[in-house]
């Protein structure tokens, strides 16, 4: 059965889209049920009228509080029949009510390579921190902020000169590689938490994917012997 997935967005969706592209050529093992946004008009909404996949709008500002907009989310997800939720690019933060609702079944991507960088602008910290590598992170979500179980990370190195617009974009183009990967594995149920460690259980028969990532990383700046 095809895992039936929720996508929360809050603009331009660009990791929504990667799903459904991942979806649409074949290699995606979940259905995209729902797509909900907390703005109005945003891009992300209009992925999802042109590729036929049914949108709802829900505003956190008609709702009087945390709570009550959580389970407003909880209905729209149920209603559509939703058994995951793929936070991309959602600017609220989630709560107890919505993390019952679906246990071990909210995924969240985070333009940084956590526990670094929590929270807003991370790709502006990673640039005024200074660091080598940057990347991004595909983790469960639990009770608090960029948090939860890592599925998977990339990393990307960090150039002279980048700003937080440069390397940003070159962190989203691997967000875009691993989110559907992410929820690939949660669809073919293969991802395991053992106490906040993810184990990855093998597919059944299913050949290494030669275009897939690395296994590591390595910064360029290494230089030779090391
Ligand atoms: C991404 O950088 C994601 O990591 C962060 O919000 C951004 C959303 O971008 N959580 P998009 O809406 O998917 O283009």
């Amino acid at each position: 059965m095809t895992l039936s997935v929720g996508v929360l967005v809050s603009g331009g969706g660009s990791n929504l889209q990667s799903l459904i592209d991942r979806k649409e050529s074949g290699v995606l093992d979940a259905r995209i049920s729902t797509v909900i946004s907390n703005v109005p008009g945003v891009k992300g909404l209009e992925r999802a009228v042109k590729h036929g996949i049914p949108s709802q709008v829900l505003s956190h500002r008609d709702y009087p509080n945390r709570r009550a907009y959580d389970q407003a989310l909880v209905r729209g997800l149920r209603q559509a029949e939703v058994e995951a939720v793929i936070l991309a690019g959602f600017m609220r933060v989630v709560g107890p009510d919505l993390l019952a609702a679906f246990p071990r079944r909210v995924l969240n991507i985070h333009p940084a390579l956590l526990p670094a960088f929590p929270g807003l602008h991370a790709q502006e910290q990673a640039v005024t921190h200074g660091v080598r590598l940057a990347g991004c992170t595909v983790h469960f979500v639990d009770e608090q902020v960029d948090h939860g179980p890592i599925i998977i990370q990339a990393a990307v190195p960090a150039q002279a000169g980048d700003d937080a617009d440069s390397l940003g974009a070159r962190i989203l183009a691997l967000e875009h590689r691993i989110y559907p990967q992410a929820v690939h594995w949660l669809a073919q149920d293969r991802l395991e938490i053992r106490n906040r460690q993810v184990v990855l259980h093998p597919a059944d028969a299913l050949p290494a994917d030669p275009a897939g990532l690395p296994s590591c990383l390595i910064h360029p700046m290494l230089e030779h012997g090391f």
